[in-house]
């Protein structure tokens, strides 16, 4: 089997839906990211596979777990919102994790201390977190998550309130952390996505609308464009005639203007008509660029209803 299998989980909070039918499978050392929406139910599932929330109903089935056991000690979980206890220090706080997952004081010591080197928390770790900042916060979470070695590491927004040298370094250190480990990951920063993930969930309204490669979906979404920034716009509407003509769908967004192609082919025997007008506009061109549809493309489709 997968590492973990998920069917028919449902969450309601009173009269409020948050999940609403979720199923799907995580295999192990691929990393997963989970996307949707605000609202959509990103954190209930993560909290719900977490052991801290239970589900109304449906089933979460670690490997090599039996039914119905208690699977936690197998996963590590950044919360969106970190709240370590104000009077420990960060090291007493990682090596707790430790010790709540199972490792001997020692042994948890000598983890923490590590792991607050790697995220930069060397010299607050006798620090009471109480002072923390937000993305210290953040990255004590990190270490609190790593802290046993889980076989599933879930994060939710691992990025959000970092600054952007943060930011850049907990990138890397998924990026590291990607060979050899099962990673599940919520984020609203869709290029972080791309960059880091072999499959994508998305979900709306407690549903998951996509479940699918990353690979797979580029492969059914791709779709090259060509964008072309003018510099003036001096003679622009007989010439954005002419541009139709080539066969490209025309959109333009102030001065750039993107041309799309019905399929990779079309766009081969149109991109050097599209280069040859360029070279022609009247107000001069800043850049021609060939390109394919982002994620963030994928993403608008699958989430408007
Ligand atoms: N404890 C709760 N009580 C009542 N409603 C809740 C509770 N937790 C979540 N919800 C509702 O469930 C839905 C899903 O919330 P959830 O936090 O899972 O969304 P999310 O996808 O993580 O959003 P975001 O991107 O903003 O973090 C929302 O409508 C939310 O208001
Ligand atoms: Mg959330």
């Amino acid at each position: 089997m997968a590492l973990v299998e998920v069917r028919g989980l449902r969450k309601t909070f009173g009269p409020v839906v948050a999940v609403a039918d979720v199923s799907f499978a995580i295999e192990a050392g691929r990393c997963t990211v989970l996307l949707g929406p605000n609202g959509a139910g990103k954190s209930t599932v993560l909290n719900m596979l977490a052991g801290l929330l239970a589900p109304t109903s449906g089933a979460i089935r670690f490997e090599g777990v039996p039914a119905g056991a208690d699977h936690r000690h197998l996963i590590g979980y950044l919360p969106q919102q970190v709240a370590p206890f104000g009077w420990m220090t960060g090291f007493e706080y990682v090596r707790m994790a430790g010790e709540l997952a199972g490792l001997d004081r020692g042994a948890a010591g000598v983890r923490a201390e590590e792991l607050l080197a790697l995220l930069g928390l060397e010299k607050a770790a006798g620090r009471r977190t109480g002072g923390y900042s937000g993305g210290m916060k953040q990255r004590l979470g990190l270490c609190q998550a790593l802290v046993h070695r889980p076989r599933l590491l879930m994060l939710d927004e691992p990025v959000s309130g970092l600054d952007p040298v943060g930011r850049r370094d907990v990138l890397e250190l998924l990026r590291r952390l990607k060979t050899g480990s099962t990673i599940l990951f919520s984020t609203h920063v869709l290029p972080d996505a791309e960059e880091l993930s072999d499959d994508v969930l998305i979900i709306r309204s407690g549903s998951i609308v996509v479940d699918e490669s990353l690979a797979s979906l580029r492969a059914r979404h791709e779709q090259p464009v060509i964008e072309v920034e003018l510099d003036d716009e001096a003679g622009l509407p007989a010439w954005l005639e002419r541009l139709a003509t080539t066969g490209a769908a025309v959109e333009r967004n102030g001065a750039v203007i993107r041309c799309r192609f019905a399929s990779a082919a079309a766009t081969h025997a149109g991109a050097a008509e599209v280069y040859r007008l360029a070279a022609d506009h009247p107000g001069g061109v800043r850049r021609v660029e060939l390109g394919q549809a982002s994620l963030e493309d994928m993403f608008l489709k699958a989430v408007q209803p």
